[in-house]
């Protein structure tokens, strides 16, 4: 575990995480329904034996948390790259989140930059990902660390029946 900061710190995330990482996740995806495209009642109904898949570590597959001095997860982020030939020299980021009561004290900066040196220790030139328009915090935040928008996917999800539209962006990290 590395220390971030005094209240904070970040790690990998294992399959020994996976029912808290659930709990945090599906919190997000209740809370901000429009912002992730997984749906909290589909995700609810999969059995944990998803979960354990999805933080399974890999040269390819990555989730961090941040944890508070008690142990509790209360930030994470994905990064994932392709194994073939011609798209393995890119990343993507995925489900970031900070629970609410810890946002605005840099732990999206402190995971992305974590996510950000991973890429570049695997030699890889880009990392993408997209957000939901408008979310202002993670337009700023991703504003800050250099992502730049590369497309607009226009109703890419809809949520209650509403439509809303997806950014995608990209770091080039110059591998
Ligand atoms: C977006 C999110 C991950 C940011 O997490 P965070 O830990 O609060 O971000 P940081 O503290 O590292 O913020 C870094 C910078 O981003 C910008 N930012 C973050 N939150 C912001 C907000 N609510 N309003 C305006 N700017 C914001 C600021 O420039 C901030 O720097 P500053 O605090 O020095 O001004 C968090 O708000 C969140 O989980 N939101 C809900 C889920 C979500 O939107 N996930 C991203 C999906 S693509």
């Amino acid at each position: 575990m590395s220390d971030i900061d005094a209240a904070f710190s970040i790690r990998v995330l294992t399959t020994a995480d996976a029912i808290a990482y659930r709990i945090f996740r599906l919190t997000a995806l209740k809370r901000y329904p429009h912002l992730f495209r997984a749906d909290a009642d589909e995700e609810a109904a999969k059995p944990l034996a998803s979960t354990e898949r999805r933080l399974k570590e890999s040269p390819h597959n990555r989730w961090t948390g941040a944890f508070d001095i008690s142990g509790n997860l209360i930030g994470s982020v994905g990064f994932r790259s392709e194994a073939g030939l011609k798209r393995r020299h890119i990343g993507q980021i995925l489900g970031l989140q900070v629970a609410q009561q810890w946002q605005r004290r840099g732990i999206a900066t402190a995971l992305l930059q974590d996510a950000i040196a991973q890429a570049s220790a695997l030699g890889i030139s880009q990392i993408q990902l997209s957000l939901t328009l408008p979310n202002p915090a993670a337009e700023k935040l991703y504003d800050r660390l250099g992502f730049e928008v590369y497309g607009l996917e226009r109703d890419a999800l809809r949520v209650s029946g509403q439509s809303h539209d997806k950014q995608h962006r990209q770091l080039r990290l110059g591998a």
